[in-house]
C-alpha cells in the first residue's frame, strides 16, 4: 500500500497521523531531506521527539544503521499504529529502532548521547515551560557537534490568532485529547531561551510547510545562512 493510502486508513480508523494525511508523505520526506542536508550520517544517533506514527520514522529508520533511531511518544495507539503499518515488523527487526513512552520530554531514557534531535509539529502544541525541557534536555544528552532540529508557528501582534502562547499546557492532539489546536512563539523569546543555555539558533530559510519554519539549534555557532 502506498504511504498516503496507509494515512488515509488509519484517519479512518481514529488513528491521528500527525498532521493532515495529504501531507503525510511530504511532512516525513522533508523531514528526512532536511535533516540529511543538515548534517545527518547514517551512524548518527537520532532521537525523534513525539514521534507519533512514524511519519519521520518511515524514512530515517530505512536510513540509519541499526539502533540509532529514537522515538518518545506517549501516544501509545498512534505508535503501535506507526509500528505495524507504517514502519513494518521487518525494518523493525533488521534496524532495532528504540522507543520511549514517557510524557516529559525526558531525553536522559535511553542513556545515550544524541547527534540530532529532531521535533516537527511539537513546539507547534507546546507551551514555553516545555520547550525549556527540550532545550535543556538537548543541551544535556547530545554531542558537542549535535543539532536540534524543531518546527514552530512564530507569534505574530498582526494577527489576534498568532499571538504569542502564555499558556501552561499543551494544545492539540495528544495521549490525553483529541482536540486540534496550536500555538505561536516569539522567535525573540526562543532566541533569549537559546542564549541563556549557550546553544545558537537560526531559523531557516526554507518555505513553511503547513505553516511551520525550521529552526536549527547548535552548541557550536555555525555561520549563519540566512534568517528569513
Ligand atoms: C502533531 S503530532 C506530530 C508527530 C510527529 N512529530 C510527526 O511529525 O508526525 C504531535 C505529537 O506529539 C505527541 N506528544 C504530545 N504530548 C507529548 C509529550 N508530553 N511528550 C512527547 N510527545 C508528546 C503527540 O502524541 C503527537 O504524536
Amino acid at each position: 500500500m502506498r504511504l498516503a493510502e496507509i494515512a488515509d486508513k488509519l484517519e479512518r480508523d481514529g488513528i491521528f497521523t500527525g498532521g493532515p494525511p495529504q501531507l503525510f508523505e511530504s511532512a516525513g520526506r522533508l523531514q528526512l531531506s532536511t535533516l540529511v542536508r543538515e548534517g545527518l550520517l547514517p551512524s548518527s544517533r537520532v532521537l525523534d521527539v513525539g514521534c507519533g506514527c512514524l511519519r519521520a520514522g518511515y524514512w530515517l529508520v530505512r536510513l540509519l544503521d541499526p539502533e540509532c533511531y529514537f522515538g518518545i511518544e506517549p501516544n501509545s495507539l498512534m505508535l503501535q499504529a506507526g509500528l505495524d503499518h507504517v514502519l513494518g515488523p521487518e525494518l523493525r527487526t533488521a534496524k532495532r529502532p528504540l522507543f520511549d513512552g514517557n510524557d516529559k520530554f525526558d531525553f536522559s531514557v535511553f542513556g545515550v548521547e544524541f547527534d540530532a534531535v529532531l521535533a516537527r509539529s511539537i513546539w507547534t502544541h507546546a507551551p514555553k515551560s516545555q520547550i525549556q525541557i527540550m532545550l535543556d534536555g538537548f543541551a544535556e544528552n547530545s554531542t558537542p557537534d549535535a543539532f536540534f532540529l524543531t518546527s514552530y508557528y512564530p507569534a505574530s501582534w498582526l494577527s489576534r490568532g498568532a499571538a504569542d502562547y502564555s499558556g501552561t499546557r499543551w494544545v492539540g492532539r495528544s495521549h490525553t485529547s483529541a482536540q486540534p489546536g496550536q500555538v505561536y512563539h516569539k522567535r525573540r523569546w526562543i532566541e533569549n531561551e537559546c542564549r541563556s543555555r549557550g546553544l545558537f539558533v537560526q531559523q531557516l530559510s526554507d518555505p513553511p510547510l503547513n505553516g511551520q519554519y525550521w529552526l536549527k539549534i547548535t552548541k557550536r555557532n555555525q555561520p549563519t545562512e540566512l534568517i528569513a
